[in-house]
């Protein structure tokens, strides 16, 4: 295409042309071969990752019938292929492309994440009756680690029947399968996935329960269980402090008493006080 020869410069309407000469130049580059994807992402071993990516080709006439996407690694060694008799038997059954190519969406997810599946890959699409394109100069790497353990965030010191707000968050980089939670503790808990960045994600479990003298030195145990099958936990010993009770007054023939107990001694202490005086009467109040 060439550009300057559609516009015609006259000295009076330069200006206005000149910025018409950008425009036109700026939209065709816009639809030119670029993709869009991070150089390096990670991902947890076991785990899945989904590689963010888009793309863009300069519009063909007539809208194309077909669109083929593969991802590669070195010289055409397919780690995805829509024929996955294509793909190298290491990822075979293993990646899926996930973006729309219509939308122009190259995200590629890869299963079962392991150590050597480092790249770099590239991202190559045909386009029937029209052309092929690898986008050699945006390839993706991906670092692949061991998850850390979950950060587990409670208050360790809490009364007898306090109602205790525990949570705990891991990272991931599978959004269609985060990390599943279970806790040494019953109670309701409830799962929030938040994303970080491009590829990603965070993921938290809360538990709330009311705190019982028997959780005093136990320990508050949160387990993820990432999807490869990979296990990380966490733990906080409770320190579950004596209360008062509500006070209550005991009467008696020799006079009225009022009795406050440690929650933590309640049990034994309602068997073991005697009275020596008949009880008439005995009530709880409140302060
Ligand atoms: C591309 O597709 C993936 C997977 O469906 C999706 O999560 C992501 O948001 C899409 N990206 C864009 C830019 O639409
Ligand atoms: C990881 O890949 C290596 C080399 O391809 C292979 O030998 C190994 O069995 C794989 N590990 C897992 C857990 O799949
Ligand atoms: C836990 O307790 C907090 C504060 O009382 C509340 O905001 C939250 O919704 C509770 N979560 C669940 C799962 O009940
Ligand atoms: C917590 O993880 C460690 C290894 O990091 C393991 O030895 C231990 O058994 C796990 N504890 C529980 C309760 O799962
Ligand atoms: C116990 O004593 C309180 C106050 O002294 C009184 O209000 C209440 O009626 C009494 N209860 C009984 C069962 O006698």
């Amino acid at each position: 295409m060439n550009l300057s020869s559609t516009i015609k410069v006259s000295p009076a309407a330069c200006r206005s042309e000149m910025i018409l000469f950008i425009l036109i130049f700026l939209d065709f580059d816009a639809s030119s071969w670029t993709a869009e994807v991070p150089s390096s992402v990670s991902g947890l071993q076991g785990s899945c990752i989904v590689i963010p990516c888009s793309f863009n080709y300069p519009e063909p006439e007539k809208k194309p019938s077909k669109l083929t996407g593969t991802w590669f690694k070195n010289q055409y060694d397919y780690i995805y292929h829509p024929d996955s008799s294509n793909v190298i038997t290491d990822y075979r059954g293993r990646t899926e492309l996930v973006g729309d190519l219509w939308q122009k969406n190259c995200s590629l997810r890869i299963d079962r994440l392991n150590h050597s599946d480092i790249g770099p890959f590239t991202f190559r699409i045909e386009i029937e009756d029209h052309t092929k394109y690898s986008y050699i100069n945006d390839k993706v790497s991906i670092a692949v680690s061991s998850p850390d353990p979950p950060s587990l965030s409670v208050r360790e010191e809490v009364k007898v029947e306090e109602e205790v707000s525990a949570s705990c968050s891991v990272f991931h980089s599978c959004p269609s399968e985060h990390p599943l939670f279970t806790w040494s503790h019953s109670g309701t808990a409830s799962v929030h996935s938040q994303q970080l960045a491009k590829g990603h994600w965070e993921v938290t479990s809360s538990l709330n329960f009311s705190s019982t003298i028997t959780d005093h030195n136990q320990p508050l145990i949160c387990t993820a269980a990432y999807r490869g099958g990979k296990m990380v936990n966490s733990s906080k010993t409770l320190n579950v402090k004596c209360k008062w009770t509500t006070p209550f007054v005991l009467t008696t023939l020799f006079g009225r008493f009022t009795l406050s107990l440690l929650a933590r001694e309640t049990v034994n202490a309602r068997h073991s006080i005697e009275f020596r005086g008949p009880l008439l009467n005995s009530s709880s109040i409140g302060f």
